[in-house]
């Protein structure tokens, strides 16, 4: 179980998130949307303990996580996909897959190469050599070297083509049925995202605006009101 426990955070004096919750079952799916500075991106640093709130707290499996040691939350299962392509451009997949890996079981790049055949056929290729969807693949694929409970990813569209965006979001479809990783999806593009998750959460300046079900907001024609 996953607990955000309304949440509150900001820079200085600055509220980037205010009084947010979510409460995630093992394996659940929820996709966070909301327009630049909205606050996704404190939310998934606050989640995994890299920004501290200044009030309320996020509680996993029982227990809190506690801001100022990322590595401890990633060891107890909180795995993190930062925007951009989170690669060693001149590693090969293998090793790139290698080195996510090195405090966990690197037998595990087997299973992971399982799921991606194509970064399977291409992994004694470098990474900088790869396509900007391949090196999203990889990104995700050094993630699950971590054998996590739960995967967040800030916007793992972002700068791929519309065909590209669709595998992305096939792609974490396959790894929450074959694995039961839980994923937060913070994304600009909600319909593709929407096909994946079962929940949304919308925030503007840092405030809930809409937490339900994925398909109420699919089935919401003037969705956009709430941006
Ligand atoms: N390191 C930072 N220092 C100061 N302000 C920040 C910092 N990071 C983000 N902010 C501000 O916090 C708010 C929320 O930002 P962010 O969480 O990055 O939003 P999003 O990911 O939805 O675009 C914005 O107003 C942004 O300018
Ligand atoms: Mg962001």
């Amino acid at each position: 179980m996953l607990e955000i426990r309304s949440l509150s955070a900001g820079y200085g004096t600055l509220t980037a998130l205010d009084a947010v919750s979510a409460r995630l079952e093992p394996g659940g799916r929820l996709g966070v949307f909301g327009h630049n500075g909205a606050g996704k991106t404190t939310l998934l640093r606050c989640i995994v303990g890299a920004h501290a709130a200044h009030a309320g707290e996020v509680v996993f499996d029982g227990k809190p996580v506690l801001p100022g040691n990322v590595p401890a939350t990633i060891r107890r299962g909180i795995a993190f996909v930062p925007q951009g392509h989170n690669v060693f451009p001149n590693l090969t997949v293998a090793d790139n897959l290698a080195t996510a890996g090195l405090l966990f079981d690197g037998k595990f790049a087997g299973e992971v190469l399982k799921i991606f055949p194509l970064l399977e056929e291409r992994r004694g290729q470098r990474a900088c050599s790869l396509s900007g969807g391949e090196q999203q693949m990889l990104a995700l694929g050094m993630a699950l070297m971590t054998q996590p409970k739960w995967l967040l990813l800030d916007e793992p569209s972002t700068g791929l083509a519309p065909v590209i965006v669709r595998n992305v979001m096939s792609q974490l479809a396959k790894v929450n049925a074959a694995f039961g990783t839980g994923l937060i999806i913070v994304e600009q593009n909600v319909p593709a995202t929407l096909k994946v998750v079962e929940h949304g959460l919308i925030l503007k300046s840092g405030r809930t605006v809409f937490s339900g079900e994925a398909a109420t907001l699919a089935a919401k024609p003037d969705l956009w009101e709430w941006f």
